[in-house]
């Protein structure tokens, strides 16, 4: 008996194992074309980041953002955080590749409004990253309160001047809401770089 499980999640229309780093890199491209130019438009959106530059992917998953900003300036002091060991491993073994600079925060985030573990960050990247956090079952009100007081905490974590670049796809809060929301946790600079179908790229600075 094989303890495999059933190939045939994967024929479902919105299926498939999203929890499982390897499936999640061999698929995202082409489930979610989006996504790979969302990840070049955050790096490109960055103003130029000099050595030592302390970043913090946040929910890194399996670090495609810290391997995207990495490929651009591989420099950088690179902090991976996620909830998910697999996960953290699995962006570390990816981010190692590129920098001996790689430390790893295991971290289960809060909506709380506390700093994030580890800083101040000179960037904040937050890819496919802040919806998850927030929940994807909450209502539109409660949404917003959870979003402002993440994007508190991530101002709160941020060296001054620090930017937070976020790419994500609207759903749990649309973008214009997002960019208030934004500017109302004290970011400042808010403002929309890329969007492409419900897929985006904004930032603020700290
Ligand atoms: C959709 S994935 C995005 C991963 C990655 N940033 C990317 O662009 O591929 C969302 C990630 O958020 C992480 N996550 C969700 N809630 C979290 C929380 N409360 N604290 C820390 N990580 C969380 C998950 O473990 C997962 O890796």
């Amino acid at each position: 008996m094989s303890d495999l499980p059933s190939w045939k999640k994967n024929l479902e229309r919105s299926g498939g194992y999203w929890s499982d780093g390897r499936w999640y890199d061999l698929h995202v491209d082409r489930r979610l074309p989006q996504v790979g130019p969302m990840l070049d438009e955050m790096l490109l959106a960055l103003p130029p980041l000099p050595p030592g530059t302390t970043v913090c992917d946040l929910a890194c998953g399996t670090g495609n953002a810290a391997v995207t900003l990495l490929s651009g300036y591989p420099t950088v002091q690179m902090v991976l955080l996620d909830e998910d060991p697999d996960l953290l491993s699995e962006a570390y073994s990816k981010a190692e590749q590129m920098t001996p600079d790689v430390e790893t925060l295991r971290v289960s985030l809060e909506t709380d409004g506390e700093p994030l573990p580890g800083g101040p960050y000179d960037v904040v990247l937050a890819s496919l990253a802040l919806h998850a956090i927030v929940g994807h079952e909450v209502e539109r009100a409660e949404a917003e309160s959870r979003y402002e007081l993440l994007f508190h905490t991530i101002r709160s974590s941020l060296t001054s001047g620090g930017h937070l670049i976020v790419g994500d796809h609207v759903g749990t809060l649309p973008l214009y809401t997002q960019l208030k929301t934004m500017e109302r946790a004290g970011l400042e600079e808010v403002d929309c770089a890329w969007r492409q179908d419900d897929f985006f790229v904004a930032g603020g600075v700290g």
